[in-house]
């Protein structure tokens, strides 16, 4: 049975970069949005081209630039944001608005001053008019997840009415709990008129380390759009991390999901992104973390060399990485050792393994990790330079 297709929404260049001191120069953008494309994501959200003259000259250039990816740009549901950027987008070969207002009680009272009647009149007005330049138009609730269910379901009928062919269901600030996001993905899915001409889509923010199961909930509930940025990033604790979502539908079969990434090229794409922002990844960041494909411990170790699936659940080829490491520390045992002392060039006999291991230990406990650089002198210090 074929699988349903997520599509795979980035935000690295909008949502992403929102990150405070990472901006990305114009050149840096282009590059990162060619990367995006030969990933195989199927919208690239290129930046919010009001917000400055720059932003404006990206989502142009990108436009431009990308091939096979929908180019989507930002806005607010006001009318100038709209043919700003439309203009931005008018050379892309697959260009799509996207366009919102703030939905929950806090929003309409704060920000807007507002009323709910008045925001969904707003959001119409916003819809209908970005129809007028592009067919592809996403509607956002902004903090769609502390919004009141009936009302969210009340907007959303509303914009579909008017042309919205994505709905996107932001939980701006990374609240919901997974089973509430994903309730609420299935309220939309059961309770708005017309759900079946436009796609929901999850757009969740990772304040309490839930965006990814958030997002997961949501497709599990009938959402077919997942909004994304490489190694999670983006304001505050960022976005959902695209290469977590891409492998978890890719690792669970039995959710009969998954999308057009070539994994193969996730980890030298979230390396190219860490590096031209500027922001390390975390060494334990799934998937493409420096230690994702590791081991250290004495019993973990000999499993591996036994047989990698004992404790990985991805091939490391799959994501790009060429292979698991076995990392010498005082926690390795003798089989470890051993598999990386023939690395480097000694094949010992068991009685040679013995007195290596001694040494290693004294060298192990003084040394966080060993190198292949210290094997020659734990294999001297043994008596053992073979
Ligand atoms: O988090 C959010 O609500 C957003 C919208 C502007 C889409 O980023
Ligand atoms: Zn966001």
């Amino acid at each position: 049975m074929s699988k349903d297709k997520v599509q795979i929404f980035d935000t690295t260049l909008r949502d992403g970069e929102q990150v405070p001191g990472c901006k990305l120069d114009a050149e840096q953008k282009l590059v990162i949005a060619e990367r995006l494309d030969e990933l195989g994501v199927d919208i690239i959200e290129a930046g919010f081209p009001i917000s400055s003259p720059g932003d404006f000259k990206s989502v142009a250039e990108i436009s431009d630039l990308v091939k096979n990816a929908s180019v989507c740009g930002l806005t607010r549901a006001v009318k100038k944001d709209i043919e700003v950027a439309a203009e931005a987008l008018k050379t892309a070969k697959k260009p799509r608005i996207h366009t919102g207002i703030g939905t929950s009680d806090s929003h309409i009272k704060y920000k807007f001053n507002s009323t709910r009647e008045e925001i969904i009149e707003r959001a119409i007005s916003a819809v209908s008019y970005a129809k007028t330049f592009v067919e592809d138009v996403e509607f956002y609730a902004e903090d769609a997840g502390r919004t009141d269910n009936e009302f969210l379901a009340r907007v959303c009928e509303a914009v579909v009415k008017a042309g919205a062919t994505v709905l996107n269901i932001p939980d701006t600030t990374g609240y919901c709990l997974p089973e509430e996001y994903g309730a609420k993905i299935k309220y939309l899915k059961e309770n708005v008129k017309g759900i079946h001409k436009a796609t929901l889509s999850c757009h969740c923010h990772n304040d309490l380390g839930l965006a990814t199961a958030n997002s997961i909930a949501g497709v599990i509930n009938g959402a077919r759009q997942i909004e994304c940025t490489i190694n999670g990033i983006g304001e505050r604790a960022g976005n959902t991390s695209l290469e977590e979502v891409v492998m978890i539908m890719r690792q669970h079969p039995s959710l009969n999901l998954d999308t057009n990434i070539n994994s193969k090229l996730l980890y030298d794409t979230s390396r190219m992104v860490s590096e031209k922002m500027g922001m390390i990844v975390q060494p334990n960041k799934a998937i493409v973390g420096a230690n994702a494909f590791a081991h250290s411990s004495g019993i973990h170790q000999d499993g591996v060399i036994k047989n990698r699936e004992t404790y990985e659940i991805i091939d490391p080829a799959d994501v790009g990485v060429n292979e698991s490491s076995i990392v010498l520390t005082a926690r390795s045992g003798r089989a470890a050792l051993a598999y990386r002392a023939k690395i480097v060039g000694y094949e010992l006999t068991k009685v040679q393994l013995d007195h290596a291991y001694q040494e290693f230990l004294k060298f192990a406990d003084l040394h966080k990790e060993i190198t292949d650089e210290d094997i020659p002198k734990i294999m001297e210090a043994a008596n053992l330079d073979l």
